[in-house]
């Protein structure tokens, strides 16, 4: 791919474990509606918009809503996601993302998250680390959620980059799927068997580094 010129990074379940969140949150309201669910199942959901996970979740249940209770539930799921993530601070950030985060800076490569959620801005603010991300796209920006490049690409749009130059990190197979579909070298976070279109897989974000990504780049 030759000069890496930007990273790309979902937020959550990257930069911080609010994908553990976003499960709980679900999980209590599949509960509520006595439907099964998993972290198996959650991994379908992991990257997905608010709207499409309860869609998901309906389906996996075989329970069917009007779209005023969907909207009901899934502003519900949002309370109850609020709760967790108002006490965040930079504490929370996954072990060795900062670190991560500011060696691409200081060797000149550009930034972006590039997440799903509506939440995003104020999750990163609490983190603090607007000063490491160049720019953002959020939810309230695309039209089409992952696994649709939509974001990645809007992403790499707003650096003013080739997507061919650009590097893409995730937690989730829609998001791995998105970055693949943008035309990005996909890096992936957790287990190798959800992840196995991605082409870097390493368990935690302390395992990454710019040489080994570089190295992996030229192979
Ligand atoms: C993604 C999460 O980042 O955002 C999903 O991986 C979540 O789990 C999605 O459903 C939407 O988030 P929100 O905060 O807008 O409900
Ligand atoms: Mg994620």
């Amino acid at each position: 791919m030759g000069q890496i010129q930007a990273v790309i990074f979902d937020l959550d379940g990257v930069i911080t474990d609010t994908a553990e969140y976003h499960y709980l949150a679900w999980k209590q309201l599949a509960d509520d509606l006595g439907i099964p669910m998993d972290r198996s199942f959650n991994e379908q959901l992991k990257g997905v918009g608010r709207k499409e996970s309860l869609d998901k979740i309906l389906e996996h249940g075989g329970k069917h809503l009007t779209e005023e209770e969907k909207e009901f539930y899934a502003t519900k799921k949002n309370e109850h996601y609020k709760t967790f993530i108002q006490d965040i601070t930079p504490d929370d950030l996954l072990p060795g993302i900062l670190d991560f985060m500011k060696e691409i800076k200081e060797a000149g490569i550009q930034t972006a998250l590039a997440s799903a959620s509506k939440n995003a801005k104020p999750v990163i603010k609490r983190l603090e680390v607007e000063q490491y991300l160049d720019t953002v796209v959020d939810a309230a920006q695309v039209t089409n959620g992952k696994p649709d490049p939509e974001i990645f690409i809007k992403g790499a749009d707003q650096l003013s980059v080739d997507p061919a130059y650009c590097v893409g990190v995730e937690d989730a197979q829609a998001g791995v799927q998105a970055i693949k579909a943008a035309g990005m070298y996909a890096v992936g976070i957790g287990a190798e068997e959800a992840l196995s279109q991605a082409d870097w897989v390493v368990q935690q974000p302390s395992q990454l580094s710019l040489e080994e990504l570089k190295r992996r780049l030229e192979m």
